[in-house]
């Protein structure tokens, strides 16, 4: 692909202008290559991969079991760019046979949002968002325990109430959101959940007169050049929040608030300088608490289901 490197400099500047934490563009991975021209000659690129997550894998919890991802390469052309390359897109995808259970997905930096109108224009909607929340000088402060919890780490024989508030998120997230809760469900967390018990990843439960009532499961990563989460994370430690659930009737009494003031201090003090999760927009709940506990939008993934809906 010719154009890809000048388009690949001039987006990683796009970048840079719209929001400081996004890391450099990156160069798209092997798949089909899709090019267009825009009225004034400028050229655009994308690369489109195909996936497909087999019944009972973790990736069919939140995707679809057949994927179309585009990667655009659309430098400085802002919309018109992005507009031509979906218009592109569409015309592969209605060469494609897709089953029922399949969906487009592309993401792109929250704050570049000349790129929504031409994405909602094509059909996509803004289903998941990758936020980030950065910690200020010095470590969070650790609180007294408040909302008449305490917050403990899990251990492996907490594995049925951790599974059980996991399921609840599962079933929360599948309404509002890219989630899906499949038949195989409870099997297919077990194993998830039983696989970070043994690689260590902290998951805090908080209690109210010794019963628990909610989770926050984490991990610490470490981000480095080269790596795929690299596309989407500058290099560090980060704090990755994988699931937060709070059982349905201690929702809205500052569980959630004790649990996250808790993992930040400990995140942070185990060298994390910054901390991210994945929410979905639609979700009453969620929108609203992760803004109020510091976190905004990277990263929106624009997803649109099934496939052959791309128009
Ligand atoms: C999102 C969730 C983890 C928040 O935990 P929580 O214990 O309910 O949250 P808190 O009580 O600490 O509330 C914090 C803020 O969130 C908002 N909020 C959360 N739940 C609310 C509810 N049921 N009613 C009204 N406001 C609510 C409020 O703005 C509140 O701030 P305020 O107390 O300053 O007004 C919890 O509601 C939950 O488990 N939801 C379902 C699963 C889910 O969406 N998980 C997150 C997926 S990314």
């Amino acid at each position: 692909m010719r154009v890809a490197g000048s388009l690949l400099g001039a987006q990683t500047t796009r970048f840079e202008q719209v929001d400081p934490l996004l890391p450099p563009a990156a160069p798209p991975p092997d798949g089909q290559v899709l090019t267009a021209a825009l009225p004034g000659g400028d050229r655009v690129a994308g690369v489109v991969t195909h996936s497909t997550f087999e019944p009972g894998t973790a990736t069919t919890l939140w995707s679809a079991l057949q994927l179309w991802e585009m990667h655009p390469l659309v430098g400085a052309t802002g919309g018109a760019g992005m507009d031509v390359l979906l218009r592109e897109w569409a015309r592969l995808q209605a060469r494609t046979t897709a089953g029922p259970d399949s969906a487009c997905l592309l993401t792109w930096p929250s704050r570049d949002t000349v790129a929504a109108q031409p994405l909602l224009a094509h059909g996509f909607t803004p289903l998941t968002s990758l936020a980030v929340r950065h910690f200020r000088a010095g470590t969070p402060m650790r609180r007294a325990p408040q909302a008449g919890v305490t917050v403990r780490l899990a251990t492996p024989s907490d594995l049925e109430t951790v599974l059980a508030l996991e399921l609840a998120e599962l079933a929360y997230s599948a309404l509002v959101g890219a989630a899906v809760l499949r038949p195989d469900a409870e099997r297919v967390k077990r194993a998830t959940v039983v696989r970070h018990f043994e690689q260590g990843d902290p998951m805090w439960l908080a209690e109210r007169d010794g019963v628990a009532v909610g989770l926050a499961h984490c991990r610490l990563m470490d981000v480095v050049a080269d790596s795929l989460i690299a596309t989407r994370l500058r290099p560090g430690r980060w704090g990755y929040v994988n699931c937060v659930s709070v059982a349905d009737d201690a929702r809205g009494s500052g569980v959630g608030s004790e649990l996250m003031a808790v993992a930040h201090h400990e995140l942070h003090s185990r060298g994390a300088t910054g901390t991210f999760l994945y929410f979905n927009p639609p979700n009453p709940l969620a929108s609203v608490f992760w803004a109020r506990q510091g976190y905004r939008p990277l990263w929106t993934s624009w997803e649109l289901r099934p496939a052959s809906a791309l128009r």
